[in-house]
C-alpha cells in the first residue's frame, strides 16, 4: 500500500481530516539508547512497596536485563517488608535517602498517583532514568516540564501502560494500517470495576478512574489511531463516600464515572468510559473477562480485542470477502501488562528503542486533563500534543 492509499483508508484526505506531515515524521530529541546501552544489567530502585510492586518485582526478578538494588517506601516498614520478601539488599525510608544510597540507572515508581510526578522530578533532577506507573505527573504541562528536564539531563522517561507491546494490539494496528478495514469511522473501548478499596489516593484529588483504568483505552486507542486533536467528556461521581484499607472512610474527589469522546486526526471518531462502579464479576486480576473491550468499526470490517486491552486473549475479525467473525491471536505469548518496566530495562541494557514512547504517554495525559477540564466547561477542549504514528 502506499503511502496516498494509505492516508485515504484512514479518512486522511476526507473534507474534515487534515494530518500534519511532521506528525508521521515526528522524530523525539530524546537521547539514543544506543549511545548510553553498556550491554550490562541495569540496577534497578524501586519505589513505593504496595500492591502493584507485588506484581512488577517477580516479573522484574526473572529479567536477565535487571537487577533489583534497592526498594523504597514512604512507610517504611513496607520497603523492610518487601526487601526481605524478594531478597533486595537495601531499603529506604525516602527518596532522598534513596538517591544517596546505592547507585542505580532507572527508578521505578509505583507510589500514589499524586506523588508520581514530584518524585520524577526528583529523579531526573539526580540523574536517574525513570519508568513511571500512570499518570506521568497530575498534569500535562508538568510531564512535559519532566521531559524537557529528563533531555536536557541526557537521561529518558516512559510511563505505563505497556498495552501497546501486546501481540494483539500489534495485530490490529497492522489491519488497520494495511486498509483491511476500509475507511475506518468509530471505535469504542470500556474498563472499569467495583473501584480499589486498599488505598485512598484512587479517590482523593488528581486520582479518579480516568488516570487508573481509562488510560489503557486511551493508550490502545490513539495508538491505533494516532493522536486526537479535540476531546469531549462527561464524568462525575457516583459513589460519594468509599472505606479504604489506609484512611477508612474518604470523601470521593476524583471523577469515578467517565465517558470521553475524541477525534483523531484522521478523522476517525472513538470513545471510552471508565469506572469504578460497574458490577466486575472478573476481579481485579480481570480473570475470566473473555467478551470484547475495544472495538472498531470500518466500511470493509469490524474487529473487536477480547479480554480487557491489558490482558488481551485474541482479536474477532469479520471483512467484507469473509463476513463469518474469525477468531486470531489466542495463544498466551509472553506479552503481559506488568512487563512494561522489564522490558525497558532490556531496551536500556541493549540499545533497541522500545515501542512504548513518552510523547505517546504526555498525549494520554493531557487526554486525561481535557476530560476533565470538558466536563468543567461544558466544551470540547483542543489538544496540542502530539506523538510518532503509526507505532507499530
Ligand atoms: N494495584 C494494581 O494492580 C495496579 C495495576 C496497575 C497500575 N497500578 C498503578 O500503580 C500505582 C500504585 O498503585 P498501588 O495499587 O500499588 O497502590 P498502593 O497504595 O498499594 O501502593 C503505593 C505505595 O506507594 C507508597 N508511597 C506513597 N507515597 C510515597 C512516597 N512519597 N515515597 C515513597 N513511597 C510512597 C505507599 O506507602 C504505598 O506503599 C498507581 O499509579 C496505580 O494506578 C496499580
Amino acid at each position: 500500500m502506499n503511502r496516498k492509499n494509505f492516508l485515504n483508508n484512514m479518512g486522511v484526505l476526507g473534507a474534515t481530516a487534515i494530518i500534519s506531515p511532521s506528525l508521521l515524521a515526528a522524530e523525539s530529541k530524546e537521547p539514543a539508547l544506543k549511545n548510553f546501552a553498556s550491554g550490562k544489567k541495569i540496577r534497578v530502585g524501586l519505589i513505593g512497596c504496595g500492591s502493584v510492586s507485588n506484581v512488577y518485582l517477580p516479573h522484574l526478578l526473572k529479567s536477565p536485563y535487571a537487577e533489583v538494588v534497592s526498594l523504597c517506601d514512604i512507610k517504611a516498614e513496607k520497603a523492610e517488608k518487601a526487601a526481605k520478601k524478594y531478597q533486595v539488599a537495601n531499603w529506604y525510608p525516602n527518596i532522598e535517602q534513596m538517591l544517596k544510597g546505592v547507585s542505580f540507572d532507572l527508578l521505578i515508581n509505583t507510589t500514589d498517583m499524586q506523588e508520581h510526578g514530584r518524585l520524577n522530578r526528583i529523579a531526573i533532577l539526580a540523574g536517574k532514568n525513570v519508568w513511571c506507573e500512570k499518570p506521568l505527573a497530575n498534569t500535562y504541562e508538568d510531564g512535559r516540564e519532566l521531559l524537557d528536564l529528563a533531555k536536557r539531563k541526557g537521561i529518558r522517561l516512559w510511563g505505563a501502560p505497556a498495552v501497546v507491546n501486546s501481540p494483539q494490539f500489534a495485530f490490529m494496528a497492522k489491519q488497520i494500517n494495511e486498509g483491511k478495514l476500509g475507511r475506518i469511522a468509530a471505535a469504542h473501548g470500556h474498563y472499569g470495576h467495583e473501584g480499589p478499596n486498599w488505598s485512598a489516593f484512587f479517590y482523593e484529588k488528581n486520582g479518579g478512574s480516568l488516570p487508573d483504568l481509562g488510560v489503557y483505552n486511551i493508550a490502545t486507542l490513539t495508538g491505533l489511531f494516532g493522536p486526537a486533536k479535540s476531546v469531549v467528556a462527561m464524568t462525575n461521581v457516583i459513589t460519594p463516600t468509599r472505606t479504604t484499607g489506609n484512611k477508612g472512610e474518604v470523601k470521593v474527589e476524583a471523577e469515578d464515572n467517565a465517558q470521553v469522546l475524541f477525534d483523531h486526526h484522521n478523522g476517525v471518531l472513538s470513545h471510552i468510559q471508565s469506572g469504578f462502579n460497574y458490577f466486575d464479576p472478573y476481579g481485579h486480576a480481570g480473570t475470566g473477562q473473555e467478551r470484547p473491550t475495544i472495538t472498531v468499526y470500518g466500511s470493509k470490517a469490524n474487529m473487536h480485542m477480547i479480554g480487557y486491552d491489558w490482558k488481551p486473549l485474541g482479536v474477532d475479525m469479520a471483512t467484507i470477502d469473509n463476513p463469518k467473525t474469525q477468531r486470531y491471536l489466542t495463544e498466551p505469548g509472553t506479552y503481559v501488562w506488568q512487563e512494561g518496566a522489564s522490558v525497558i530495562c532490556e531496551c536500556l541494557a541493549t540499545g533497541k528503542e522500545p515501542l512504548i514512547n513518552v510523547e505517546h504517554s504526555l498525549h494520554v495525559l493531557e487526554i486525561i486533563e481535557a476530560s476533565r477540564k470538558s466536563q468543567e466547561t461544558g466544551k470540547r477542549i483542543s489538544l496540542k500534543s502530539t506523538f510518532k504514528w503509526p507505532m507499530v
